[in-house]
C-alpha cells in the first residue's frame, strides 16, 4: 500500500517541469515552486505542521512527548539538473513523508520528528549548490549569497525576493546544533557500487570534497572565412585543450579517488561564421582526499596558463567553492547496520561521490545518509531509475533509525 503510494507519488512530481528528455525543475523555477507546493499539501496531509524558513526550505514538523529535546531530522531536495531523473532527491523526500507517516501512527515518540525539503541542492545559475542546508548550516551568508549575479544580471536578492523571501532575513533560517539531535538522509546511490556488490543499502562513512572554478577563456572574435589559421586567437581551441588537460590531470589522480569535469561551456558569439571570442566554462573536481584535489587544481591552473599562453589567449580562473570531504556520524553508521543487520537487509560501507544536503547538515549535527541502489549508476539523467523494492527497503530502515533516536 505504501510502495505503490510513493511509486504513484514519484510519477505524480516527476509532471512537475516534464521535459521532452527526463525532468527539469531548477531550483525556484515556477516548476521548483509548483512541486513544492503539491510536496507541502502531501506533508500536511500526513500531519505535519509546516513552516517555511527564509531560503525557502520546507519544514514539516511531529512534536514529541518532551517540548525541550531536539528534533530528529530527515530530508532531501525536489529540485534537479536540467533533464535530470525522477529519482534523485525525491526518493528522499518521499521516503521521509512515509516514514514519519508510519512513526506518527506508531505513537508519539520523546523528540520531535522533522523532515526538511531543502531548497536547491544542485548547482544552481549562480554556482551554488545546496544552498538550503548551507544557509540552514550558517555556512554561507546574505553577505556573499548578496553579491551573487547570473549570466543575464539577476540578482540572487531578486531571485530570492520574487519567491517572496528577504535576503536580509537569512539568517533567520539557521539552525542552532542544540535543535537538531541528528540528520539522516535517504538517497539513490548514483553509482554502480551496490548494484555490483549486490547490496540494497549503502551506509555512507564519507562524503566527496567539491572544488568549483568557473575558468573564461579570451580570445578574439573574427571572420571565420578570411581570418588565417596562423592569425588567430580562437578561444575555443584553447578551451578544448583545457577540457583535455583537466581530463589528463583527473586521470592521473584517479587511483587516489579524485575526477574531473567540465560539464558546462559557453561559447561566445557563438555563431558558425565568427572565429570564437569568448569562453566560459564551469569545472568539478571531487574526491575523498582533500590534498589530491589541491594538487589537481593547481596542475590544472598551471596548464591553463601553459596552453593560454602557447594559444596567445586571456584566461582568468575563479575559485566558486572549495571545500573538505564531510565525515558522517561513526555512531549513526553503527546505528543503521545494527537494522539493516536486524532487519535481514545486505548492506555495505561506503563513501558517496556524489554531494548531498547531509554533508552540510554534519556541521551542526551527527549526520547519516542511507543509499539505494539505482539501475546501472545511471542519474542525473532521464533514465535514472531505483525498483520500488529497493525504495521500500530504504524507507524501513530510515524509518526505524528514525525511531531509535527520537524514542
Ligand atoms: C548534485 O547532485 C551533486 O552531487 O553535485
Ligand atoms: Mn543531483
Ligand atoms: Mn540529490
Ligand atoms: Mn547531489
Amino acid at each position: 500500500m505504501e510502495n505503490s503510494w510513493i511509486i504513484n507519488e514519484i510519477e505524480q512530481i516527476a509532471q512537475f517541469g516534464k521535459d521532452k528528455r527526463g525532468v527539469t525543475r531548477l531550483a525556484f523555477s515556477p516548476a521548483d515552486r509548483a512541486a513544492r507546493e503539491y510536496v507541502e499539501k502531501l506533508m500536511r496531509e500526513s500531519g505535519l505542521a509546516i513552516r517555511t524558513d527564509q531560503i525557502g526550505n520546507i519544514i514539516g514538523r511531529i512534536e514529541g512527548t518532551d517540548a525541550k529535546a531536539a528534533a530528529v531530522v530527515t530530508g532531501s531536495h525536489l529540485d534537479t539538473v536540467p533533464e535530470g531523473g525522477k529519482f534523485d532527491g525525491i526518493v528522499g523526500i518521499l521516503g521521509g513523508i512515509a516514514a514519519l507517516r508510519t512513526l506518527k501512527m506508531r505513537g508519539p515518540l520523546t523528540h520531535p520528528l522533522e523532515l526538511i525539503v531543502f531548497s536547491g541542492e544542485e548547482s544552481n545559475r549562480f554556482g551554488v549548490s545546496a544552498i538550503g542546508s548551507r544557509v540552514m548550516t550558517g555556512w554561507t551568508s546574505a553577505k556573499t549569497l548578496g553579491k551573487l549575479k547570473d549570466q543575464d544580471g539577476v540578482t540572487f536578492t531578486q531571485l530570492l525576493a520574487e519567491q517572496g523571501l528577504d535576503i536580509n532575513h537569512l539568517d533567520q533560517a539557521v539552525r542552532r546544533p542544540e535543535e537538531i539531535k541528528a540528520f539522516v538522509e535517504l538517497h539513490i546511490e548514483q553509482g554502480t557500487a551496490l548494484e555490483k556488490a549486490n547490496k540494497t543499502i549503502g551506509i555512507i562513512e564519507s562524503v566527496a570534497a567539491p572544488a568549483r572554478c568557473k575558468i573564461i577563456v579570451e580570445g578574439v572574435a573574427a571572420h571565420s572565412g578570411t581570418t588565417p589559421m596562423d592569425e588567430r586567437q580562437d578561444a575555443l581551441v584553447s578551451a578544448a585543450m583545457i577540457i583535455l588537460a583537466v581530463n589528463e590531470i583527473a586521470l592521473e589522480q584517479a587511483d587516489r579517488g579524485v575526477v574531473g569535469t567540465v560539464g558546462a561551456l559557453k561559447v561566445y558569439p557563438g555563431a558558425m561564421n565568427v572565429v570564437p571570442g569568448l569562453v566560459e566554462m564551469l569545472l568539478d573536481i571531487r574526491g575523498m582526499n582533500h590534498s589530491s584535489i589541491i594538487k589537481c587544481l593547481q596542475e590544472i591552473k598551471d596548464a591553463v596558463s601553459e596552453i593560454a599562453e602557447r594559444q596567445n589567449t586571456g584566461v582568468a580562473i575563479e575559485i566558486l567553492s572549495s571545500e573538505r570531504p564531510a565525515s558522517l556520524d561513526g555512531e549513526l553508521v553503527e546505528l543503521i547496520a545494527g537494522i539493516c543487520r536486524q532487519q535481514g537487509i545486505q548492506y555495505q560501507h561506503m563513501n558517496s561521490g556524489a554531494g548531498h544536503d547531509a554533508m552540510n547538515m554534519a556541521r551542526i549535527t551527527k549526520a547519516g545518509l542511507i543509499l539505494i541502489p539505482c539501475k546501472a549508476g545511471v542519474s542525473h539523467n532521464p533514465d535514472e531509475y531505483a525498483s520500488p523494492e529497493d525504495i521500500q527497503k530504504g524507507i524501513d530502515v530510515l524509518t526505524e533509525t528514525l525511531y531509535q533516536l527520537a524514542k
